[in-house]
Order: structure tokens, then sequence, then C-alpha cells
């Protein structure tokens, strides 16, 4: 399973590629307004300085949620790096430009995926990666592991080759259960992916061999 990071924050991305485990970095608007970054020119140049942290996929979400605006501005994201993937949500007009994107070789993630059924669509469009929001769901009692879990049946059964990345992930817990249940990306927040460092054992065993090691 690929890791990625969820955040436009540049020295956490920095942070995540020197651990050596940094497979890409998702972003969205909400992530991009945290940073402060705003007007077109400035959120275009963070793409860009992003893409030269990584060595992976970069997903850059258009704001349009019309056809021909979603495709002028993902045409224009995608124009910026190699690595660029365009970021698109889960509307009529987006299935309909991942569809168009996919057929002249662009990379896309569709987004705000809550459902089977979307991912179904998502998948048929020939997207890239499609993004179930695992936290979201379970904020509203809703099993989002188990979305993976049924997203990744239907896939298998059909042979589409759409990357699960499961998004909105909170914890360490959730990364291991998408894991499990066979995601092939994970978009976590840095410190859920630190936070697999952790066990008490790990330390206590690790003060005693030191210890040990004096004697
Ligand atoms: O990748 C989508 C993610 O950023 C949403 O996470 O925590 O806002 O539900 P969250």
């Amino acid at each position: 399973m690929k890791f990625f990071i969820d955040t436009a924050n540049l020295a956490q991305i920095k942070e995540a590629q020197d651990l050596g485990v940094l497979d890409g970095v998702t972003t969205n608007p909400s992530l991009m307004a945290k940073e402060g970054i705003k007007g077109q020119n400035n959120i275009l140049k963070h793409y860009v300085d992003i893409c030269k942290i990584v060595t992976g996929d970069v997903s850059a979400e258009v704001i349009a949620t019309d056809f021909e605006g979603i495709i002028k501005e993902g045409e224009a994201l995608a124009d910026l790096h190699e690595r660029i993937v365009v970021k698109v949500p889960m509307i009529r007009d987006g299935v309909k430009a991942i569809k168009y994107f996919t057929d002249k070789g662009i990379k896309t993630n569709c987004t705000l995926v809550f459902s089977a059924g979307q991912a179904l669509l998502a998948a048929k469009a020939g997207a890239t990666y499609v993004s179930p929001f695992i936290g979201r769901l379970d904020d509203i009692s809703v099993d989002g592991i188990g979305l993976i879990e049924d997203i990744r049946t239907i896939y298998d059964v059909h042979g589409f080759e759409t990357e699960i990345l499961a998004a909105s992930i909170r914890h360490p817990l959730h990364i291991v259960q998408c894991a499990k249940a066979g995601a092939d990306v994970a978009t976590c927040p840095l410190s859920a992916i630190t936070a697999l460092l952790n066990h008490p054992l790990t330390d206590k065993g690790l003060a005693q061999f030191l210890a040990d090691a004096k004697k």
C-alpha cells in the first residue's frame, strides 16, 4: 500500500519525504487555505513547490463545478508538472470531465466519494484514483472501512484498474485497517503516519537494551 500525505504544508511534506516512506501528496482547497495560500498564481506556484519535494503523484483539486470550467482548470493544473494529478469532485460534470481527461492521458483523482456506486462510476469513467472519505463516514456512524472493502470487491470482480485512495484518515488504526481492506493508497495526516512508530514495548525494550549495552 502506498502512503500519501494529505496536506499542503511544505515542512510536513519534507518530513514525510525524509522518513523515506512517502509515495505522493494529496491537497484540497481547505488544506491550501489552512496554509494561507491565496490567489491563483500563488496556488499554482505552491503545487510546483510540492512537486519539487516528492517523487510521486501530487493531487491538485479543481474549483470549477461545470464541465468546461473543470476542463480548463484541470488542463492548466496538468501542465504545471508531470506529477500533477487532477482532482475532480464526484458530480455529474466531474464524471464527464474524468472521462475527458482519461481519454487525453491526464491522471485524475475522483474526490468526495462516499458510496460504492459513486466509486463504480468513477472507475467506469477511467479515474486513476478514487478517494473514499472514511473518516467523514465514521463521523456519521457509517462504516468507512466497510466502504473500502466494498469498493475492493467490486474493482477486483470486474478488473477495474482505478486505485483505491483511502482519504479522510484520522488515526493510525485507520491506516492499518485500510491496508487489511486492500486500499491501494492511504492519504494521511503526518501525525497518523508517525503514530505508526509507537509502541510502549518498543520503548521499554530499547531502554533495556541500551542499559544492558553499558554493562
Ligand atoms: O483527502 C481528503 C481529506 O483531506 C479530508 O479529510 O479530515 O477533512 O475529513 P478530513
